[in-house]
């Protein structure tokens, strides 16, 4: 253990020196401020990381994880992350990335407790409730949990369409788009779920905020 933990440190020394041998000004150039065209919400999930599987350098992914990657309208580092990328940072994408194999998700589809998550997952069945006779028209297993993998971050895209911050945004610009993927731990490859939202045309009525 001691031996991995000091390996973290020489890691990062060593990719330091990577980076500086690429590019002398790497760094310098990171130095002077951010403008990711990127937002990036995906799950906490230790084998889904951001930059890496989209082969994005530092400075391009602004980025938001939790477990199962949800989009909760009382979520003040949620709201604060998205305000900040949308208002200050002006991303022109915000992608929600989930993951086939979500361990959030999953439990959201039985009775276990597993503790203070309990409360977090709730808002997954909330998804699972609303989508159940799809869901359970699907007899295999594994193929009914992807797809409640997809409908979750579908449902997590409509989710930030409903939020002022983005419907503020989309009043004053054209360029703000929303996107639904989901990545497979099994092989790496991303799927395009292609719910892609430009404006709030498709949202229920009640939920379209006169801004
Ligand atoms: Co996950």
């Amino acid at each position: 253990m001691e031996t991995y933990y000091n390996s973290l440190l020489e890691n990062n020394k060593k990719w330091v020196a990577d980076k500086l041998k690429e590019d002398p000004d790497f760094f310098n150039k990171l130095a002077h401020g951010q403008k990711p065209p990127v937002l990036w919400i995906g799950c906490s999930d230790s084998r889904v990381p951001a930059n890496e599987i989209i082969g994005a350098p530092p400075g391009e992914v602004f980025v938001h994880r939790n477990i199962a990657n949800m989009v909760v309208h009382s979520d003040m580092n949620l709201l604060s992350v998205l305000d900040y990328a949308v208002n200050v940072l002006e991303v022109k994408h915000i992608i929600v990335c989930g993951h086939y194999g979500c361990g959030g998700v999953q439990t959201a589809m039985t009775n276990a407790h597993v503790g203070l998550i309990d409360n977090w997952i709730r808002h997954i069945k909330d998804v699972y409730r609303m989508n159940y006779e799809e869901l359970h028209v699907i007899q295999e297993p594994k193929a009914r949990v992807d797809r409640f993998v997809e409908l979750n971050v579908f449902e997590q895209v409509c989710n930030l369409a409903k939020t002022s911050i983005v419907q503020g945004a989309w009043e004053r610009r054209a360029d703000l788009h929303l996107h639904g993927w989901v990545y497979d731990v099994a092989d790496g490859l991303i799927k395009d779920l292609d719910v892609t939202l430009t404006n709030n045309s498709t949202l229920q009525n009640v939920y379209k905020l006169d801004i």
